[in-house]
């Protein structure tokens, strides 16, 4: 029998690279980062970034990051034939994304500095794909972290920002909530119809507590895109800290979720 012919409406990958991609969990270590984004402290690397664009997109196609910190996102995009929109509330990391995209030397991108909160705002048109992160919420505001005093001593960035427009500073969880959901349902406004969102998310441990950000995020964006399930992102370079020892379990957590929603 002859192999029927692989259709792919999707993307531009091969057949074999699409079944690599449906495994629901990967390992990726990110690079060492370059000097110019060592200033933000929290980026997920353009490899990953790629990965997905990869998937859910095809050349020419435009990809959005509402959040897009230092573009990775939007790189990754450029690289790979494809537009890119972003939106940053901080002017020095949209300044850090608009380096690095000029740098590509393509000339399909656009950089907004504002709220994404704002985005109906900017007349971005209709997107192919959404590819972002948010701040855990007030995650790196909690004492203690060894890498934060590394950071500190270096003069790096610990938080992103004191600005009150900034969802990483709002202590509240259910708030923090109800101002982060908002950017995904505007987002989902410029997606095209049958195309992907992807937030990349950690569930916040605090005080003892679990505050589950992801599993949140996969029932409250669930109410206005279909949740189409998880890829579980691995880290296994990350050195052990003894939480709990001998007393109760605390995990070393290493993975993020990647959560895909697909639009009607
Ligand atoms: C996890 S970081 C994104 C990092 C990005 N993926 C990268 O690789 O550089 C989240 C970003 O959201 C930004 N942010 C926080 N509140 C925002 C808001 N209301 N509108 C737009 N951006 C916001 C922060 O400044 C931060 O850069």
């Amino acid at each position: 029998m002859p192999k029927r012919p692989f259709v792919n409406r999707l993307n531009d990958l091969a057949r074999r690279d699409w079944l690599l991609f449906q495994k629901s969990w990967f390992v990726h270590n990110p690079p060492p980062r370059s000097a110019d984004v060592r200033l933000h402290p929290a980026k997920f690397p353009e490899t990953l970034a790629g990965e997905f664009i990869g998937f859910f997109t095809k050349a020419g196609e435009t990809v959005l990051d509402p959040m897009m910190g230092t573009g990775s996102a939007l790189v990754a995009a450029l690289e790979m034939g494809r537009r890119a929109v972003g939106v940053e509330l901080q002017p020095k990391y949209a300044a850090i994304a608009q380096e690095r995209l000029a740098a590509v030397g393509a000339p399909d991108y656009r950089v907004v500095c504002d709220d994404a909160r704002n985005l109906a705002a900017h007349d971005i048109g209709e997107v192919d794909y959404v590819l972002t992160s948010p701040p855990y919420w007030d995650m790196l505001r909690m004492k203690g972290w060894e890498t934060q005093k590394e950071r500190a001593q270096q003069g790096l960035d610990v938080h992103y920002s004191d600005d009150e427009r900034d969802v990483g500073n709002i202590e509240d969880y259910e708030r923090f909530l109800e101002e982060l959901v908002p950017i995904y349902r505007v987002a989902a406004e410029h997606l095209r119809p049958k195309r992907y969102l992807t937030i990349i998310v950690k569930n916040v441990k605090k005080g003892g507590t679990i505050y589950p950000l992801a599993w949140d995020l996969g029932r409250r964006v669930g109410e206005f895109l279909a949740l189409k399930d998880e890829r579980i992102w691995c880290q296994d370079n990350q050195r052990l800290a003894p939480y709990g020892m001998g007393n109760a379990w605390v995990s070393n957590t290493m993975h993020h979720y990647c959560l895909q929603f697909r639009k009607a």
